[in-house]
């Protein structure tokens, strides 16, 4: 089909402007991260309903209803990571994305809480970190502007896992 000059530079153009293997790879990428937020347990923690067994499929991503309390530093609640530019991660870039996963840092400079596993995470090869980043940029964007973070002692609007020390486990044991 393409014997002569002509019908390679058309085929060479072509090539150029549907780079054909990027786009299989970006599938391949996007089905990899799809699989890492899947065993990586991070559905659990920011889809509401899941703490209630009944995890709401049609806000994927979109923000817990449950808060971690950290006795000392507050009230953190699984925050929205689908691409919703107002309530979600919409705005970050890939590698801002990667940088929040891997080492908890926001583009506003906060930290994460630990108990957004960061700290395991940091452990996540340069391709499945990118992977993640590549599929969360990729579901469905769900408006949903998730509370807090709260600082101690202040109210808090969502249900709370609360770490208790011994001593108080012990009184609130039931009898
Ligand atoms: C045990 C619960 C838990 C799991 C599992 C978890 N996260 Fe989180 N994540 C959180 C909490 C809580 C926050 C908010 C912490 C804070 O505000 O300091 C958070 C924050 C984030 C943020 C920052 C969003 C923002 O707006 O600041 C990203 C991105 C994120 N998580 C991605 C993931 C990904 C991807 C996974 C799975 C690979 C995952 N998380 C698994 C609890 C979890």
């Amino acid at each position: 089909m393409f014997r002569t000059p002509v019908g390679f530079a058309c085929l060479a153009a072509l090539a150029l402007a549907f780079p054909l293997t990027t786009a299989v790879a970006d599938d391949a990428q996007i089905a990899r991260g799809e699989y890492l937020v899947t065993i990586g347990g991070c559905n659990d923690c920011h889809t509401p309903g899941y703490f209630f067994g009944k995890p709401d499929r049609s806000r994927f991503l979109g923000g817990s209803d449950v808060g971690f309390e950290i006795p000392g530093a507050g009230v953190f609640v699984g925050r929205n990571i689908t691409p919703d530019k107002e309530s979600g991660i919409g705005n970050w870039t890939q590698d801002q994305i990667i940088k929040a996963i891997q080492t908890g840092e926001r583009p506003d400079g906060r930290v994460l809480a630990p108990i957004m596993p960061w700290h395991a995470f940091a452990h996540l090869t340069a391709d499945d970190a990118r992977a993640i980043a590549a599929f969360l940029q990729n579901v469905k964007p769900v408006s949903h502007e998730v509370p807090g973070p709260f600082k101690p002692g202040e109210k808090v609007s969502t249900f709370v896992f609360r770490i208790l020390p011994p001593g108080e486990v012990a009184a609130a044991a039931p009898k």
